[in-house]
């Protein structure tokens, strides 16, 4: 375990270098994650955007050690969680059910799931649930806890939220009880919250309020956030940097602005093209052509150079893109700009 005082940069919260991600399977080695890198600033909100299967919750899951028994996490890869005391602690070296990884998941790094059902207790009422959190995270009396509970769920949008606070989360439906699960993770007041498409089985108008609170906790404390979607106009409202992902790997990396204004790569493109645009309702929406390759078949070279249009035949199939600078703060991994 290395646990060190040593501190480069107070900003950094946490730093994700080379990770490799892969699956043991009878098919075969699926390699889900391929070497990303990323890094997070207190207070700020990463978008990861990229469609099904790019590995967007299997690297998300390696940051809180939640990944299966079948996975394995290459051991060159580093991922490294800066406390607000100056500690650091790398989580790949640390015990799965171990102390330090149990202060992590209980309390620092909170996490919102694509399936909800799976991380509520059944003995406990919601209510409780909440107040456990607040008084575990924050200096208040337990009514003040409670009064804290009922708020919160009527923030995530829960109707009757002082009858609701002393029910079970199977007294809930299922969009009420991811409700319910953002408010308990939400209470614990986490450093970093990483959100796997939390709102997408939600409808619009509950999205737009849980996005709200969001940006509300984040600016009352200070709160990072790594935000998980396919969709690149939900990160426009919420996320000061984006990272691309597609099979794996990290295809450009930029502000919201410039991933959203001037985006390089020719799947970050297409991505832009596949938003459903409100006025464009009576539309196609244009999908992105061909499919996305079996995990058990990556392609070599540039990993999109299977559906690229703009692809340069002898080059993106057999060459790997290196990383290219946009500017400061925009970079590309295409030979389109190499
Ligand atoms: N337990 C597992 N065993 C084998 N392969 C897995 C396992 N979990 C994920 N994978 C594979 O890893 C790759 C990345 O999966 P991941 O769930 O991270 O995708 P994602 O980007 O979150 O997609 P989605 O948008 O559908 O949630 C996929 O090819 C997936 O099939
Ligand atoms: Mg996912």
């Amino acid at each position: 375990m290395d646990i060190g005082t040593e501190q480069i940069d107070w900003d950094t919260l946490l730093e994700v270098q080379d990770l490799k991600v892969s699956f043991k399977t009878d098919e075969g080695i699926i390699l889900a994650v391929n070497g990303i890198s990323f890094s997070v600033q207190r207070g700020q909100t990463l978008g990861i955007v990229g469609e099904s299967g790019s590995g967007k919750s299997v690297s998300t899951k390696a940051i809180m050690q939640l990944l299966p028994r079948t996975a394995v996490v290459d051991k060159n890869s580093s991922i490294t969680w800066h406390r607000e005391n100056g500690e650091t602690v790398e989580i790949t070296q640390l015990k799965k059910g171990g102390r330090e990884m149990r202060r992590i998941r209980g309390g620092e790094i909170g996490m919102i799931f694509q399936e909800p059902m799976s991380s509520f207790s059944p003995v406990h009422t919601i209510g409780n649930q909440i107040i456990e959190a607040v008084l575990a995270h924050r200096q208040v009396s337990k009514q003040e806890a409670r009064e804290i509970a009922i708020d919160m769920l009527d923030k995530v949008g829960i109707s009757n939220p002082s009858v609701r606070v002393d029910q079970y989360s199977f007294e809930l439906s299922g969009g009420m009880r991811q409700r319910a699960m953002i408010a308990v993770t939400l209470s614990m007041n986490p450093s970093l919250l990483i959100a796997d498409e939390p709102t997408t089985s939600l409808d619009v108008t509950i999205q737009a309020q849980i996005l709200e609170l969001m940006n509300q906790l984040r600016e009352e404390f200070n709160m990072a956030v790594i935000f998980i979607t396919h969709n690149l106009g939900v990160i426009a409202q919420v996320a000061d940097e984006v990272a691309v992902m597609y099979l794996g790997q990290i295809l450009e990396r930029g502000t919201a602005k410039e991933i959203i204004n001037q985006p390089q790569h020719p799947y970050t493109q297409s991505l832009l093209k596949a938003i459903p645009r409100l006025d464009h309702l009576g539309k196609r929406l244009t999908a992105i052509g061909g499919d996305i390759p079996s995990p058990l078949e990556r392609p070599g070279g540039c990993p999109f150079h299977t559906r690229c249009e703009q692809a340069i035949s002898g080059v993106c199939d057999t060459q790997i893109p290196t990383l290219t600078p946009i500017s400061n703060t925009h970079t590309v991994h295409c030979f389109l700009y190499e």
